[in-house]
């Protein structure tokens, strides 16, 4: 069958037909081409680049600028995946004027199809602003990473009924709002489940069990690209750091040993042609 651009449409029909939406990160043009490539149907350009790429401690620095950049990289990679840009820490809490030509900037310049935003009732105007401009939005509650300083770290959200009850009514608004989807971050299986349940719209889970209606992944973690730490949720498929740092060592000593380049990745040119060299 001949493969056609995801679009927001599928995504909400895979909800309905009890399909698992597939989503993972790309940061660059060889990711994105190997995630696009792999079938995976969305593909997000996170603020995750900043610990994973960027090398910083957390998301909080990662500039719109950056988030540009690589997310230009990635539509150059991507063909199919529907690709949503990931705004960063500042970028549409100042006013709804700049969230709103930031958002733009993600579509106009980078050519993203939608963007993200972390957060509920604290972001439900200029979820709205957003969406009225044209732009569809991609809720993201429960862990929210750019306010790690607020919840006092990296810990699992809505673990008492209070609070499992909040996140809920925060989805449930995101969507009257007019998100298209919504990320769960790091909420317990179950919590997960009947948030699930009671939305229209999907749910792409990350640390939050199998009952989401889809699941993303920070790509980088899960190649195992990224090991400065590892969260529980993530599986590592491949480690390629330890293919890679092989591959190097092995290029060290080759080069140390002679060995490398050989004949075979070595230019030659005529014997006649290299007299008349020698002879000028
Ligand atoms: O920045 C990111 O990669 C994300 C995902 C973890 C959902 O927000």
């Amino acid at each position: 069958m001949e493969r056609k651009k995801i679009t927001i449409t599928d995504l909400q029909d895979k909800k309905r037909d009890g399909k698992p939406i597939t989503m993972l990160t790309a940061y660059d043009y060889p990711m994105a081409r190997l995630v696009d490539d792999a079938g995976i149907d969305s593909i997000l350009v996170g603020d995750s680049l900043g610990m994973v790429v960027l090398g910083y401690e957390s998301t909080v620095g990662v500039t719109m600028d950056e988030m540009i950049h690589h997310s230009k990289a990635v539509r150059r990679g991507t063909k199919y995946a529907f690709l949503i840009g990931d705004m960063p820490f500042m970028s549409y809490q100042i006013s709804k004027e700049e969230a709103i030509r930031n958002a733009g900037r993600f579509m106009k310049e980078a050519g993203c199809d939608a963007v993200k935003l972390e957060g509920g009732d604290d972001v439900l105007d200029v979820t709205r602003s957003i969406l009225n401009a044209g732009i569809p939005v991609l809720g993201h509650l429960g862990l929210t990473p750019q306010t790690i300083s607020k919840l006092g770290g990296y810990k699992i959200q809505g673990k008492s009924a209070e609070a499992a009850r909040r996140i809920l009514e925060q989805a449930l608004k995101l969507e009257d709002a007019g998100c298209f989807a919504i990320v769960l971050e790091c909420v317990p299986d179950e919590v997960a489940k009947l948030i699930t349940e009671k939305l229209r719209i999907p749910t792409i889970g990350i640390g939050a069990g199998p009952h989401c209606d889809g699941q993303v992944l920070v790509t980088n973690d899960m190649v195992g690209l990224f090991d400065r730490f590892v969260p529980k949720f993530v599986k590592q498929y491949v480690k390629l750091s330890t293919l890679i740092s092989d591959g190097l060592k092995r290029y060290k000593d080759e080069v140390e040993r002679g060995v490398f380049p050989d004949q075979e990745h070595s230019f030659t040119i005529k014997e006649e042609e290299l007299d008349k060299m020698r002879k000028r």
